[in-house]
């Protein structure tokens, strides 16, 4: 039988991607600086260059999420990775977990506690609007075994922020000892976190929305409480996802083996993260709101109507109802098209119709938000 490899000249040409503006729901637009960062030369993950550099990491990562005391490293993963992380290492099969849901990705964290065998108790509001502090405070009443309450502080899929801060200090002021759970994903580097003041035990995040990296990292922060809880009667975590074994590679040394990191990656995080605290980050949240702000002026102006309940609106990410007599998608497959203009859409099938538009680190300024709005009205004008 034959073994012959094909020819060169059936090699597929370069890929060449579009030089696209990324004001979807994330990825956003990547400084160069960022991009070089991922040319410089690669070392392996056990070098000891490499270790010093994880632990200025985990350090900046810790700044970001307001953490002093506690851990704060990444996962080699996306969100949705630090999302089940969380999960898998602090719930038991059988423990009693309060979530909330308004939107897709909190409906995403009740699928996961659903397959993890947990207990969980689920409230959940339409979208636009977030579970009420209150509700959840009843919730806790009512199952005082509860060990984790689970939000999303920054929902992507409908625009709303969680008021994490309020919750935090309602459970500590109940005396209630189950850990707090928070999806940062589009939160971080693009408005404020403060994990040890407000209370956060366990959150987790992305690389590619406000932090302005490539996709596919997942930094994330642990309280001491939540590290002492890691291994919790021997309960079975996927070796993976082990924190305590994540842990151990991120701060330890000399380091222990866990997995082979994608090192490039973590370059460019880590100027990302550089970047970021440059900045300044209430410099850095102060663009977010503003360039938020002006956008979601500019549709309303428009008559356009805006998803999220005014007091709860996100300033990153603005979902903007598509009017009844608009086809949504073969807007945003115009704007694509016509003005490399990403946008994302409703995300999941009970999604209404929707625009979602990012305002995410680089791009979280005027003239971006401009040049959506100007490539909105010429698109709609046809
Ligand atoms: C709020 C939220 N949580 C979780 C995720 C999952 O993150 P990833 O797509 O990086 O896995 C996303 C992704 O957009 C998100 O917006």
């Amino acid at each position: 039988m034959s073994t012959t490899v094909p020819a060169a000249s059936t090699t597929p040409a370069a890929f060449q991607p579009p030089l696209r503006l990324l004001t979807g729901p994330g990825p956003s637009n990547v400084d160069a600086r960022v991009v070089a960062a991922m040319s410089k030369p690669l070392i392996g993950h056990l070098d000891p260059v490499f270790w010093d550099e994880l632990l200025v990491m985990a350090d900046m990562i810790g700044t970001v999420y307001g953490r002093s005391d506690g851990a704060s490293l990444c996962l080699s993963a996306s969100g949705t990775s630090g999302m089940e992380a969380g999960i898998v290492n602090l719930v038991a099969p059988g423990d009693t977990v309060i979530a909330c849901s308004g939107g897709f990705f909190g409906h995403r964290i009740i699928e996961m506690l659903r397959r993890r065998g947990a207990n969980t108790v689920e409230l959940t509001v339409p979208f636009g609007q977030h579970v009420p502090v209150e509700q959840v405070m009843d919730a806790l009443a009512a199952h005082p075994e509860a060990v984790m309450v689970c939000v999303v502080y920054a929902e992507t899929s409908t625009g709303v922020a969680y008021p994490v801060a309020d919750l935090g200090a309602a459970l500590r002021a109940s005396g209630h000892d189950a850990l707090l759970y928070a999806d940062c994903v589009t939160a971080i580097g693009g408005m404020p976190i403060e994990a040890d003041e407000w209370g956060i035990d366990y959150a987790y995040a992305c690389s590619q929305k406000c932090l302005a990296a490539p996709p596919g990292l997942s930094p994330i922060t642990l309280s001491t409480r939540a590290i002492d809880r890691l291994g919790r009667d021997g309960m079975s975590v996927p070796y993976s996802l082990d924190l305590a074994e994540h842990l151990r590679f991120w701060l330890d040394r000399p380091m222990t083996y866990h997995h082979t990191t994608p090192n490039l990656q973590y370059y460019a995080l880590g100027e990302a993260l550089r970047l970021s605290l440059a900045e300044g980050l209430n410099a850095r949240y102060a663009r977010h709101a503003d360039a938020g702000a002006y956008l979601q002026a500019g549709f309303q102006e428009r008559g356009f109507e805006l998803l999220a309940d005014a007091g709860c609106q996100l300033a990153q990410l603005t979902a903007v109802c598509v009017p009844e007599h608009v086809d949504g998608k073969a807007v945003q497959a115009e704007l694509l098209g016509a003005h490399n203009i990403e946008v994302g859409g409703g995300l999941g099938p009970t999604a209404p119709p929707i625009w979602r538009i990012g305002m995410m680190g680089v791009n979280a300024n005027r003239p971006t938000a401009d040049r959506v709005l100007a490539a909105f009205d010429q698109v709609l004008a046809r």
